[in-house]
């Protein structure tokens, strides 16, 4: 089967440049999307087939589409960044595309090829260019996602597939700039079990995240940390970002159990931490070993990272046993210096050695 070009069918009516300006003075997350998207097919017996570039508009959906019963649905999510030129490039949409594969291969689902994957993000950040925001940290967030569209009630894998890029610009993910989240470690409530979703990046594990986030806003928390599901000790994940401890210059991430979600960002800044220096690794950190070495001063930061939220310190951390603030309650020292290294490296204002960032 061969793959698909992209038929552009770009919008007679997109938004003014009055109006897209209007909403580029201050994007937030996910509110406001561009004017285009691409959409590919697949069917079973057919491959990949109907790619095109069309106005972004609402899709009509049969009630009985199985992703509205059983969730067969799966996501990513990317940036593409102005370059103080004015050139445009995204981050690692490789990383992605493989990451998609993978998801995919869990869910029962077709796998995109790469290159179908990101030719359909460069053909949508080409068209929606102007919507890239020029200025400081923000970016151009790009959400490729797949569902099942067969229409029936039998619990079998989906013979029709819908694959869709939509972008949305994107000021700070966490309002109120670079401060200190407050996070509720999850001790009733687990995410993912080993053998289980955990390491796809699925609707369902968002659906079964909410109600601890619930829980934790409820306690006064930004943010909920999950747990292990076997022991609840062992620190996984926030709800949308990987997780990092820093001793000193010893940086370590849980590492992956396949119960959480490998992340880009905590990939990237693996590589990136070494080269500044620190000793970056993956390890397993209780949460004993958090409550403890936060109190005697030996963990000296906690920073969460993803590609939506970047890096965000974490403050005060709250569990049934109690509650402790990591430092001083401010963004740490080697958080600071790792996130201005990445968005330096993402932004083009400092050069890319590992060639990450993929020209438009
Ligand atoms: N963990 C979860 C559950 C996520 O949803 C995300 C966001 O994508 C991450 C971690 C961070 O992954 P990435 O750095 O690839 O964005
Ligand atoms: C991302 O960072 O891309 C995420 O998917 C996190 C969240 C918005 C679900």
């Amino acid at each position: 089967m061969t793959t698909p070009t992209i038929e552009l069918k770009p919008s007679s009516h997109p938004l003014s440049e009055e109006e897209r300006e209007a909403i580029l003075r201050n994007p937030g997350f996910g509110r406001h999307f561009t004017d285009h998207m691409v959409t590919v097919k697949w069917t079973e017996g057919r491959g990949w087939h109907d790619a095109e570039l069309v106005p972004y508009a609402p899709l009509s959906i049969d009630p009985a589409n199985m992703t509205l019963h059983y969730a067969q649905t799966i996501f990513e999510g990317l940036k593409a960044y102005r370059r103080p030129d004015g050139t445009v490039a995204t981050f690692r949409p490789l990383a992605n595309a493989e990451r998609f594969q993978t998801s995919a291969r869990r869910l029962a689902m077709p796998e995109l090829p790469t290159d179908l994957f990101i030719a359909a993000c460069d053909a949508l950040v080409t068209h929606d260019k102007e919507w890239v925001p020029a200025h400081g940290e923000q970016s151009l967030y790009l959400r490729p996602f797949m569902f099942a569209t067969e229409v029936g009630l039998g619990v079998r894998p989906a013979s029709e597939y819908l694959f869709i890029v939509i972008a949305s610009p994107a000021g700070a993910y966490f309002p109120g700039g670079v401060k200190p989240v407050s996070v509720w470690l999850s001790e009733d409530y687990v995410r993912a079990v080993k053998g289980g979703t955990g390491a796809a990046k699925t609707g369902g594990n968002y659906a079964a995240s909410l109600v601890a986030q619930k829980e934790a806003a409820a306690e006064g928390c930004d943010q909920v940390v999950w747990l292990d599901a076997v022991e609840h000790r062992w620190v996984e994940e926030m709800g949308g970002m990987n997780l990092y401890f820093v001793y000193g210059d010893r940086i370590v991430t849980p590492e992956l159990t396949g119960s959480l979600l490998p992340g880009i960002t905590r990939d990237s800044l693996l590589t990136i931490a070494r080269d500044l220096g620190y000793h970056a690794e993956e390890g397993r950190i209780s949460t004993e070993d958090w409550a403890r070495d936060a109190a005697s001063g030996a963990l000296t930061e906690v920073f969460a990272c993803g590609t939506a939220a970047v890096i965000t310190p974490v403050g005060t951390v709250k569990s049934r046993r109690g509650e402790w603030t990591q430092g001083a309650g401010e963004p740490g020292e080697v958080t600071m210096r790792l996130r201005g290294a990445l968005l330096a490296l993402q932004s083009g204002a400092a050069p890319d050695p590992y060639g990450w960032m993929h020209d438009l």
